[in-house]
């Protein structure tokens, strides 16, 4: 979902009860191995203390002594304290390009979460190394679709005879298994830049879209880029029998939109947007399409995480943003754009916890461990299905 202007859509029942404000995933993560799953363990090593006042020191030292070796690679969300040692900074996709496009680099320093350094593992030669600094950064959202889940929703459509004209298409979000499950079913990968151009392929080879795992990327896509209603799309809940959906449903659907959702993009809601608008005339709102259909609804502009950045380096000096996106880059935004009102648009505090999970001594730590001839937390996709997977991430590179 690139530059584009976010009101319009029509309204129809089915979509609003979601639990994206409540859901207490987030407070399950990190406890505990769960090897189906993005949670992770705790560090298996020797943290440096966060009060050590060398950290800065120490992190420059080991990524001096790694050079060409190491290449470090920063998502936009991350914490100040760790993107001042990225090689890199981007979006999920961006990232994943840029580690293949360092085949010098032994090893590969994702700071993110868990299925960006698998992405990154699975495009990357054979000798290269990504390491993810702490284990326990997974992602809430990769989390809500399983590949155990999935293959039972496939077996429901093929039982009514529609998963042959059904192409499944997931989000970026999501785990090396569930891409793996894409790429065998001849289907795609998206991100929040491409999800339009993605569906388009995927309605050019069958009838209806299978969306995986983000229910507000796959129904804002549809809905406010490429003309469908929201009767058109359907939410299959993959804790209900057949998805909580009756057959005749599943088969006059045009998206079966899976039932997961962003934890932290889902905390904003329609009366964030009319509050700001209330408490800031003439204000931009400005939000990413992982928030709530109603809330992109209200909002002015929509778009991926490099939209919004692009949109705030072209917006007009004087001009007022409130940015419904991850509090750390919107931070960063603010402190770029002085000559720009740029705000959160939520009044609470709303980071990812999982993303923060890589702090500066987790990263001292993994950078000290290399240095040492060491590798930790070593991210390692298995052979069969990273080539699965690999084929539904050559899909979406390959996209028109
Ligand atoms: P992008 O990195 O594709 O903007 O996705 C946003 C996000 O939630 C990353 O976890
Ligand atoms: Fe997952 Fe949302 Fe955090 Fe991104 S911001 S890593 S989608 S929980």
């Amino acid at each position: 979902m690139a530059a584009h202007t976010a009101r319009g859509g029509t309204r129809g029942d089915g979509w609003r009860d979601d639990e994206s404000v409540t859901a207490p995933v987030l407070l399950l993560l990190g406890r505990g191995r769960d090897a189906g799953s993005e949670r992770g363990v705790d560090c298996p090593g020797d943290l440096p203390a966060p009060s050590d006042p060398h950290l800065v020191e120490r992190a420059r030292a080991a990524k001096a002594a790694l050079g060409n070796r190491v290449f470090v690679l920063g998502h936009h969300y991350q914490r100040d304290e760790v993107i001042q040692f990225a090689d890199v900074t981007g979006d999920s996709f961006k990232l994943a390009k840029e580690a293949a496009a360092r085949p010098d680099a032994e090893f590969i320093v994702f700071c993110g979460v868990h299925f960006m350094a698998e992405s990154a593992d699975i495009l990357t030669s054979e000798n290269q190394r990504v390491i993810l600094p702490d284990l326990a950064a997974g992602c809430s959202m990769a989390d809500m679709a399983v590949l155990e889940q999935v293959e039972q929703c496939w077996d429901t459509l093929a039982d009514l005879g529609i998963a042959e004209s059904t192409v499944p298409v997931t989000y970026m979000n999501s785990s090396a298994d569930i891409k793996g499950f894409v790429g065998r079913n001849k289907g795609v990968v998206c991100t929040s830049s491409n999800a339009k151009r993605a569906l388009d392929w995927a309605f050019a080879q069958g009838d209806k879209v299978l969306f995986l795992p983000d229910q507000h990327l796959g129904r804002n896509t549809a809905v406010l880029e490429m003309g469908f209603s929201l009767d058109d799309c359907v939410l299959y809940d993959p804790h209900k029998p057949s998805g909580g959906l009756t057959a005749d449903q599943l088969r006059s659907a045009k998206m079966i939109l899976w039932r997961g959702h962003c934890s932290v993009h889902g905390r904003f809601t329609l009366e964030t947007v009319n509050d700001v608008r209330e408490r800031v005339p003439g204000v931009n709102v400005l939000v990413h399409p992982e928030c709530r259909h109603e809330v992109v609804t209200a909002a002015d502009y929509v778009g991926s995480t490099e939209f919004i950045i692009k949109t705030l380096d072209a917006a007009e000096p004087g001009s007022k943003w409130a940015v419904g996106t991850e509090l750390n880059l919107v931070r960063r935004l603010a402190d770029a754009h002085p000559d720009k009102q740029v705000m959160f648009l939520d009044k609470t505090v709303c980071y990812c916890s999982t993303m923060n999970r890589i702090d500066l001594p987790h990263l001292v730590w993994a950078l000290e461990e290399l240095v040492a001839g060491r590798v930790p937390n070593q991210i390692t996709v298995e052979a069969a299905t990273a080539h699965h997977a690999r084929a539904a991430l050559d899909q979406m590179l390959a996209l028109p």
